[in-house]
């Protein structure tokens, strides 16, 4: 059976062979075992749902196999024969190209080349989930396949529904990922409800279809270190010879060294997994690998007199660096941290003077021993990282927990008030005020005909937008409107595409709305094929986080989740082709609520209506919140925007003076 027969079939008339699990697969991590025994017999039941009758003697077996061994029932013999992978749009059996576009994306989060774990559905993240299943994934696809115009498909975390009439107007598919009543969103609940087959974490772009491989992620951080630079460098000076010193060559972290080539200075990366450094190393992520610390002493002083560029993966342990960049003050400009501190107990972050594989057989062997040592080494990490910034080094925290941890385990990172750390997030220093106050965030597309030349013309087309904008951009934006030209002019040489045609630009609402045009314009004129539109979560409106994308919102709001709610809804009913939101994704589960958008581009008078009022809600959503918040910048983007749009009226912060409020009777 070809591959558009087997989509339209949907669950499959007989039931299929059991399938070997591929050997070269990476799998995903066993799950807790943390089902009673009545709930395992209801894991069970809601899985057979799925299958009729005749089949559930023996798939309730495989499923009871399935769920001892891997914690989840995945019902791997149901995964489809054909290769999945984001195929031309014009490939999909559909009778709507909304619905086709739709399941280009969804194969393109589950393309082996792309996603992390894909014969668990799992995208990034370790947890990042498509689908929980495959009988929901074959569902999801075959009702795609026969989607009319002004159906909507309605999806629960990964389960769909049902095809609901709706309006052609209407979003074609509405995605929830991990909703849950609020007292129910702790990270066991996740466990025993993702186990029970009722929800799933979608990750940010997992759950959305919108996930693009690491481009996104080296566009995000080379901004932060361009930026963190000029925070700290003198007018006219630049980055090289200068060093950048964090840790972490792991899944998004290993996109430093590639980014602080990108930004002209010295990275120095410590990673204690040899296999993940010496991976990067082989990808081309990062120039030089060196595993003794005196021979990177060295290879760092040579470095610095030459104001080299340059990316050096230090194989150990990144308090060992710090330490003896301090001993031979060796002076570091700018300082980060990238291990998984928001797993520390589990491999997430490794303590200081235990060889790797020692620290692994403690993990398994001797939890308690492991957690001492980490905080231990939590301490050491603090004491030494405030040496180098009394001596002027800037350090940020990159929304790992770096700081959370380090205070939790008795570091001294509290700043006097005893409320705020010592040292800011990247997002409350860098990209909040420097992109989102402004409306700048990872806005990118995919272009549907599958062909490179159509993701060159869109490149050019971007690039020429913005270069037309820039020159009426207030002096405030130049800087952003610039890095983002300098970025879509070299995203071709920097060869980040890893599945489908896709590209990453930070662009705010006016360019984002004017690049869309672009590209729907080329599209009419037959110059490029179908374009998807779409956004990463981590943006300036679709994420409410505390300590991440709103962890720079000082009213007190930051702990609310009203602004995430209301893009999503806003979106679709201006547009969208597929609106998602969702609980966790980055941070946590329970710590954050993240939504996105897709669109499709097809060249119609409509597609540009729907494009104009659905990227301007998208972003201003934002600025306006961000503004209300008393964020400086925000509020001079949103004046600039009501000037430029009559129809838009945004309640504007009045601000009190500091003495009024020290005068009260508190
Ligand atoms: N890159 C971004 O844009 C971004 C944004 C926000 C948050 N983060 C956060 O950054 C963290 C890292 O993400 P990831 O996907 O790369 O995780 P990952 O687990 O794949 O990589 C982390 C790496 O750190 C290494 N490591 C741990 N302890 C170490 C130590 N003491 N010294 C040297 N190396 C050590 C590990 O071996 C691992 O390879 C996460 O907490 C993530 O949420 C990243």
């Amino acid at each position: 059976m070809n591959f558009q027969d087997q989509i339209k079939q949907g669950i499959p008339a007989t039931l299929p062979a059991v399938k070997p699990y591929p050997a070269d697969a990476n799998r995903a991590p066993k799950r807790k075992d943390i089902l009673s025994k009545a709930e395992k017999q209801l894991a069970v039941r809601n899985a057979l749902r799925y299958f009729p009758k005749a089949w559930h003697a023996e798939l309730a077996l495989e499923f009871a196999r399935e769920l001892n061994d891997f914690g989840r029932i995945y019902m791997y013999r149901f995964k489809p024969d054909y290769a999945i992978k984001a195929r031309p749009i014009s490939d999909y059996p559909a009778n709507c190209q909304q619905a086709a576009a739709i399941m280009l994306m969804i194969d393109n989060n589950l393309d082996p080349a792309v996603a992390q774990h894909p014969e668990e559905l799992i995208t990034y993240g370790g947890n990042g989930a498509v689908f929980q299943n495959w009988a929901q994934y074959r569902l999801t696809m075959k009702y795609l396949s026969e989607m009319l115009d002004d159906q909507t498909l309605h999806m629960y975390s990964g389960h769909p529904m049902g095809l609901f009439p709706s309006s052609v107007e209407a979003p074609r598919v509405v995605v929830t990922n991990g909703m849950m009543i609020p007292n129910y969103s702790k990270p066991d609940d996740w466990e025993r409800f993702n186990a029970l087959g009722v929800t799933q974490y979608g990750q940010m772009t997992a759950g959305s279809f919108m996930y693009i491989g690491p481009q996104g992620i080296v566009h995000g951080t080379t901004i932060t270190v361009m930026n963190a630079f000029r925070k700290v460098l003198q007018k006219g000076d630049t980055p090289h010879g200068k060093i950048f010193l964090t840790a972490g060559l792991g899944g998004m972290s290993g996109a430093q060294p590639k980014a602080g080539n990108i930004a002209n200075c010295i990275t120095v990366c410590a990673e204690v997994n040899p296999k993940a450094a010496t991976k990067r190393h082989q990808q081309g992520w990062v120039d030089e690998l060196i595993d003794n610390i005196d021979a990177l002493i060295a290879r760092v002083k040579v470095a610095q007199a030459k104001a080299e560029v340059v990316s050096i993966a230090y194989i150990g342990n990144v308090v060992d660096v710090w330490e003896a960049f301090d001993a031979e003050d060796i002076f570091v400009h700018l300082g980060s941290d990238q291990t998984s501190l928001h797993n520390p107990w589990s491999g997430g972050y490794y303590p200081v003077g235990v060889p790797y594989d020692e620290a692994n057989r403690l993990i398994r062997e001797e939890p308690e021993l492991f957690r001492a040592k980490v905080q231990a080494t939590l301490q050491r990490h603090a004491a030494i990282v405030n040496k180098h910034t009394a001596k002027g080094t800037y350090f940020f925290d990159y929304g790992n927990a770096f700081l959370l941890e380090a205070s939790r385990a008795g570091g001294d990172v509290m700043a006097q008030n005893g409320i705020d750390f010592k040292y800011p997030s990247y997002v409350q220093d860098i990209l909040g005020p420097m992109c989102f106050d402004y409306g700048f965030g990872p806005f990118r597309w995919v272009c549907a005909s599958g062909k490179p030349e159509d993701l060159d013309k869109t490149d050019a087309i971007a690039a020429e937008v913005l270069k037309r904008l820039m020159l009426e951009a207030p002096e405030e934006i130049q800087q952003q409107m610039q890095d983002n030209i300098t970025w879509i002019l070299d995203a071709k040489q920097n060869k980040l595409v890893v599945g489908s045609q896709a590209r990453i630009l930070y662009a705010d609402a006016e360019g984002r709305a004017e690049i869309a045009a672009a590209f729907n314009a080329a599209i009419a004129r037959g110059e490029i094929g179908p374009v998807v539109l779409g956004r990463d979560h981590h943006d300036v409106s679709g994420t409410d986080s505390p300590f991440r994308e709103t962890s720079n919102i000082y009213d007190g709001s930051r702990f609310t989740a009203d602004m995430a709610i209301h893009n999503v809804i806003g979106d679709s009913f201006r547009g969208a082709t597929w609106v998602s939101i969702h609980n966790g994704g980055g941070v946590g589960w329970g710590e954050v609520m993240n939504g996105g958008f897709g669109m499709l581009l097809d060249g119609s008078a409509e597609a540009e209506r729907r494009l104009k009022s659905m990227l301007f809600f998208d972003v201003n959503n934002g600025i306006a919140r961000r503004s209300w918040a008393r964020n400086n910048e925000a509020d001079f983007a949103i004046k600039r925007e009501m000037a430029r749009t009559p129809k838009l009226q945004v309640t504007l912060a009045n601000r009190v003076d500091d003495d009024l409020l020290e005068q009260l009777p508190f």
